[in-house]
């Protein structure tokens, strides 16, 4: 495992997508600041220079690139696992993949391959920022920092930890891609959720029941349950 850092990037995703043919499998990339940062949907990550987290990963190993719904989730995993290490509560997943605490979004993981060759997942990880315009912002933000005031750390020092964490979690999880069902669905923040959802041209409203085995969310619409494998939440109701 290689871990490569820059003081400026304009991403840490495009980065490895330029670089991944020169680069090894579970190569990690992080930055205190990047110039364009970005987000799903092609929407901009900004984030304050030297405040937060942001780290990407690059998989070339072509097994584990068709299992990305499980990379993408086991990536949510060790963030919610880091955070619970640092003592917050109420920790959890909302579906596709970004981290809530409190129900404020404190994390957003965003996952760009071309496959067989590539699949690179980023991070973004918001720690000691406590301004957010959150007028301009979809859902409310959080940081570490908001959460617990006597946070007091610098992010690459937790992105190491996070590097670490993801390493130790990484050994088991890469032979079974079933072993976090259970924390999954024990972290899933729509549970219960009447949410309305939008996958293609597809409007879809009704409740979430759960998370299945395969990362696919059930929801209940009309007491039927359908399986969602994408997707964007745009409301809660
Ligand atoms: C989202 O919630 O839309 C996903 C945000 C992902 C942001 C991270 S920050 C590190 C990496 N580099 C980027 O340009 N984006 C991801």
């Amino acid at each position: 495992m290689k871990h490569l850092h820059f003081n400026e990037i304009d991403s840490t995703n495009t980065y490895l997508k330029q670089e991944y043919q020169n680069l090894d499998n579970l190569t990690f990339v992080t930055a205190s600041f990047q110039s364009s940062g970005h987000g799903r949907n092609s929407r901009v990550w900004n984030a304050n220079k030297e405040e937060n987290v942001l780290l990407s990963y690059l998989i070339k190993d072509k097994d584990i690139i068709e299992h990305f719904s499980y990379v993408s989730m086991f990536s949510a995993v060790v963030i919610v696992k880091y955070l619970e290490s640092k003592g917050l509560e109420n920790v959890s997943i909302k579906w596709p993949n970004d981290v809530y605490v409190n129900g404020k979004k404190i994390a957003g993981i965003l996952l760009e391959g071309a496959y067989p060759n590539y699949l690179i997942v980023g991070i973004g990880l918001n720690l000691n920022q406590t301004d957010f315009n959150n007028k301009e912002l979809r859902h409310p933000a959080t940081s570490l920092k908001l959460e617990k005031s006597d946070f007091n750390s610098n992010p690459l020092n937790e992105s190491q930890e996070i590097i670490s964490l993801f390493n130790h979690l990484w050994c088991d999880f890469k032979g079974d891609w079933l072993m976090y069902d259970d924390f999954i669905k024990e972290h899933n923040y729509l549970l219960k959720k009447r949410i309305k959802l939008i996958d293609g041209s597809r409007i879809i409203i009704g409740i979430v029941e759960d998370i299945d085995s395969q990362c696919n969310l059930l929801i209940n619409i009309d007491k039927e349950i359908v399986k969602i494998d994408s997707g964007e939440i745009v409301e809660i109701l």
